[in-house]
């Protein structure tokens, strides 16, 4: 299992030495929640290119661009200056399939792997064909907008059912899950066949946070 530390509620005071902490609690990536305010409600795009910015000129642990915007091909543009490893725009985000395919080559054309992310209420079939032209699949747990949040139980059978699809297909894509995983509820994410696990508040707001990362791993 790899894990990826969301550093949307990581504080702005003493971010740095939070990154450098996160980084030595050895987090597998860096995950960037960047909202525009209009595909969610928050906006978060000034903090997250600073914090980029702080990230690039500090570690070489790879950035996990989570676009949650509308209009996503500016913010590739903006986000793939950090040379991220990989950049996930939202399957809802786009007015059709030509949309995001676009975004997909674009992304591609430019060194950076691909992530689609779905929110909870999205069929997992609805990108079914788009998988191979991708690396990653982001399964929301949780409705995007925030941290915090509690995962929502439905979502895990997206993920075994993705992971059967792919197993079945002989298709290699990451499954990726996001949104509300802690040490409670991460053996049934890992079950339900997720190879990559967002965390934030969990990991954050934990009093050790070398051990947190070491038993979600
Ligand atoms: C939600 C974001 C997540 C989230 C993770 O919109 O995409 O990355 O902030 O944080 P926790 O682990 O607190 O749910
Ligand atoms: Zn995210």
């Amino acid at each position: 299992m790899e894990v990826a530390t969301s550093v949307l509620n990581v504080e702005k005071e003493n971010c740095i030495k939070t990154f450098y902490n996160i980084e030595t609690a050895g987090t597998d990536y860096f995950h960037i929640d960047v909202m525009d305010g209009k595909f969610v409600e928050n906006n978060t795009v000034t903090q997250m290119i600073e914090y980029c910015e702080y990230l690039n000129s500090i570690t070489r642990v790879p950035l996990d661009v989570h676009l949650m915007v509308e209009d996503a091909m500016s913010y590739i543009k903006s986000f793939l200056i950090f040379e991220p490893r990989n950049i996930t725009v939202h399957y809802e985000a786009a007015k059709n399939k030509e949309e995001l395919q676009e975004w997909i080559k674009y992304i591609k054309d430019n060194n950076c792997k691909v992530g689609i992310s779905i929110k909870p209420e999205t069929k997992v079939e609805e990108i079914y064909d788009l998988l191979p032209y991708i690396h990653t699949v982001l399964i929301m747990t949780v409705e995007p907008g925030k941290g915090g949040q509690k995962l929502i139980e439905s979502t895990l059978d997206k993920i075994k059912e993705l992971k059967k699809y792919i197993d079945d297909n002989d298709i290699e894509v990451d499954i990726e899950a996001d949104g509300g995983i802690n040490l409670d509820n991460i053996e049934k994410v890992r079950e339900a066949g997720s190879n990559i696990v967002v965390a934030g508040t969990c990991i954050i707001k934990s009093e050790n946070m070398k051990e947190t990362i070491e038993k979600l791993k």
